[in-house]
């Protein structure tokens, strides 16, 4: 089955053909990212401006890519939030207008969904449930339960800001360009990640939630009393806040894993690209996960290739077809403050 997936919650303006929910066939993204690096930050009417521009020649090249037509889809899977109101419009009724057109089958995708199912495109290895998706992005930080496809329970997330949230904030008050994960990944490697000593809020509390806002407090009052801000003191504080996030992320994970016996963990979302999290999960799983025979784990520890980590659209024509309830173009709204049911 291929499934043409669209992808417009936020800067990133995506169109994928995906055959059976694993087979990547084409996967076009324009971003208006560098428009953004010049403000510090998305403005939503910017971003809508190149949502609108973009849209079709991408969806075009998608379907050239593909070589395929619009005739041979099978279905078009769309995120319709949680997202900005106006990118996420220009995704849903483009998918809207297609769909009565072509007469195709209309799937709406919740973005945050979309990226557990990163883990599904060019995957060999069977993904086994019941499965613990953590998704880190720029805007969420959530502990998701997959019993199944299409049977989710979410069981925690955080109470204000993001994981990749912190890292962008942080990092605007160290100067560096939006979106700072990366760069703080990349300086952090040169520092001493014992340096500062950052509070870890929540990472003992009894439940599944996250709480990244104190950490961006504590940071600001940290370098304003810093004398030189030279490039020594930045990869210090990059290693530092790197470590703390990594530190309180592994926590609740593994937490989980272990309340739920799940069988394999999914990572997702834009921070995921982030190499530390991913070695540093996988050496607690290995640390905590029962062995079920010598050498043999009982937790799979699953993140997808970097590129698929941050906004792609390949990743909703996936979750399409996982969980692939359609509805009727009349009934299709975007919703930007779309959630877990
Ligand atoms: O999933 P995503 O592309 O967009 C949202 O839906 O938010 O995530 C973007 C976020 C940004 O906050 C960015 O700083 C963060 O992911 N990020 C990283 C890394 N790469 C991207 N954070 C830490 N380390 C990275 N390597
Ligand atoms: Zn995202």
């Amino acid at each position: 089955m291929k499934i043409l997936g669209i992808e417009t919650s936020c800067d990133e303006t995506g169109a994928s053909v995906v055959e059976d929910g694993n087979k990547i066939l084409s996967n076009v993204i324009s971003t208006s990212l560098e428009l953004h690096a010049k403000t510090g930050g998305i403005i939503p009417e910017v971003a809508s401006r190149q949502q609108i521009k973009f849209i079709l020649p991408v969806i075009e090249k998608a379907l050239q890519n593909a070589k395929i037509k619009m005739d041979e889809i099978d279905g078009i899977a769309v995120t319709y939030g949680p997202g900005l109101i106006g990118p996420l419009l220009i995704g849903v009724e483009t998918a809207k207008t297609l769909s009565y057109v072509f007469k195709k089958r209309l799937i709406p995708v919740n973005h945050l969904i979309g990226h557990i199912y990163a883990n599904w495109l060019e995957q060999e290895k069977e993904i086994k449930f019941p499965s613990l998706a953590l998704i880190v992005s720029g805007g969420h930080t959530d502990l998701v339960l997959l019993k199944n496809h299409n049977k989710l329970e979410w069981l925690g997330g955080t109470r204000d800001d993001a994981a990749g949230e912190a890292f962008d904030k942080i990092g605007r008050l160290l100067g560096l360009p939006y979106p700072a994960g990366p760069k703080i990944e990349e300086l952090g490697k040169l520092g001493n990640p014992k340096k500062f000593n950052f509070p870890k809020p929540m990472i003992g509390s009894g439940d599944f939630d996250f709480s990244f806002s104190g950490l961006k407090t504590a940071a600001a009052r940290e370098i304003q009393n810093i004398e030189e801000l030279n490039e020594n003191v930045i990869a210090d504080v990059c290693a530092s806040l790197q470590q703390t996030i990594v530190d309180i992320l592994v926590r609740k994970t593994v937490k989980a894993s272990q309340k739920f016996h799940v069988k394999s963990i999914l990572l997702s979302g834009g921070v995921a690209a982030n190499q530390k999290l991913r070695d540093e999960l996988s050496l607690e799983i290995e640390n905590c996960s029962p062995r079920v025979e010598a050498g043999k784990l009982k937790i799979d520890l699953f993140a997808p290739p970097k590129k698929f980590c941050t906004d792609n659209a390949a990743m909703i024509a996936a979750a399409g077809y996982y969980n692939n309830d359609d509805v009727s173009w009349h009934n299709l709204t975007a919703n930007p403050q779309l959630y877990f049911d």
